[in-house]
């Protein structure tokens, strides 16, 4: 069978990760693709620097939108990052292209989902994200697919891996913020401007994705509270602690009356709650269902590997077929449902 050829603009943590999953693990993801899955080209910006991984024979692009337009490839996987500029336009150039797309940035769906939703919809392609949201953890399938017959009352979730590393890591070592915060980076954990995730505007992105998941509708970015992890202190983490409490930053969204609260800051959470001991990189995700009751996820929250394993799952599903519409159901059967209005709390 003909390899599903595969264009992956970005390699950097993720980038590379994705790569060696692929080189290592061929065989296994080959029997379960039902057929090879090929790196053919890819794109970044600086061509002489060591990615760890051999990149003889692929075709390079310094422009990552022009990955969308190599008629060989015929799926992009977008892992540069940010919510506009080239991964915007190489998203936006692979649908109208008629490429599925897979990435993994969580700021561009919580930003611009609905209408690239629209386009993957128009253009009846794929728009895959599964490594968006909590790292390794099978989120996006847990919710949209596993739970897709249950109304969802509430998503709880520790959804930034650099986060609950720093307040773990301040807890357990009594190491400063900024010295933990500078070994997330190294570990590849943190987002290129760690603004994002010390600020709770990553916790944020992803929290817009899954109540867009369990309401079925994408997110007013907007009406998402956010607050972060900057003004927690140790002092903080042991008062919390002497109280029978852990310092989490979660994240929460809630059907209420009228329409759905969606938060993001601290929080106390009783050591008795599954989640006060989700510690290190690692991510939960919470639900509540009518019929199935709660459903707790855990597992890497971020890292090469763990992100690595979600998008090349998501590449399997492609060269499957197996396909479901991007926020769980078409948007024309979503505009029979009647409107949630959004309410910020
Ligand atoms: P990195 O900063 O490590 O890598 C970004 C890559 O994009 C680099 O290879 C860089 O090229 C390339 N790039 C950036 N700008 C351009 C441009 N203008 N033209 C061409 N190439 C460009 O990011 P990560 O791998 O950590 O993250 C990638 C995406 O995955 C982001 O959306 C992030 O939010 C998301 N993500 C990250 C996780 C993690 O644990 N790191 C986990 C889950 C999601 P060069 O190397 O040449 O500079
Ligand atoms: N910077 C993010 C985190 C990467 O620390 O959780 C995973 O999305």
């Amino acid at each position: 069978t003909r390899p599903l050829a595969i264009g992956v603009a970005g390699l950097g943590t993720v980038g590379a990760g994705v790569l060696k999953l692929l080189r290592d693990n061929a065989g296994i993801i080959a029997a379960r693709a039902g057929r090879p899955i090929a790196v053919t080209a890819v794109a970044a910006r600086d061509r002489s620097r060591d990615r760890g991984v051999p990149l003889d024979g692929l075709r390079w692009y310094e422009d990552p939108v022009a990955l969308a337009g190599d008629d060989k490839v015929d799926v992009v996987v977008e892992l540069i990052g940010g919510s506009d500029g080239p991964a915007k336009g190489l998203v936006e150039a692979a649908l109208a292209a008629g490429k599925p797309v897979v990435t993994a940035n969580k700021a561009l769906l919580a930003l611009h989902g609905g209408a690239l939703a629209e386009k993957a919809d128009t253009a009846g392609v794929t728009l895959a994200f599964e490594a968006a949201v909590a790292g390794g953890i099978p989120a996006i399938k847990g919710l949209r697919e596993g739970l897709a017959a249950n109304n969802i009352a509430r998503v709880t979730g520790i959804l930034n891996g650099t986060c609950n590393y720093i307040l773990t890591c301040m807890r357990d070592q009594g190491r400063e913020f900024a010295d933990v915060l500078a070994e997330a980076q190294k570990l590849g954990y943190a987002e290129a401007d760690p603004s994002f995730d010390i600020d709770g505007v990553d916790a944020a992105h992803k929290l817009a994705i899954l109540a867009a998941l369990a309401f079925g509708r994408p997110v007013d970015f907007s009406a998402v509270h956010v607050e972060g992890i900057r003004n927690v202190t140790a002092l903080d983490i042991k008062l919390a602690e002497e109280l029978g409490y852990r310092i989490k930053l979660l994240g929460i969204a809630q059907a209420v009356d009228g329409g759905i609260s969606t938060r993001v800051h601290p929080c106390m959470v009783p050591v008795s709650h599954p989640i006060a001991v989700v510690d290190g990189v690692y991510n939960a995700v919470v639900a509540e269902g009518d019929f199935v009751g709660r459903v707790v996820l855990e597992g890497r929250g971020a890292g090469a590997g763990p992100t690595a394993s979600a998008v090349v799952a998501d590449l399997i599903d492609i060269a499957r077929n197996r396909a479901t519409p991007v926020w769980g159901a078409s948007a024309a059967a979503l505009s029979n449902t009647p409107a949630v209005p959004m309410d910020q709390h």
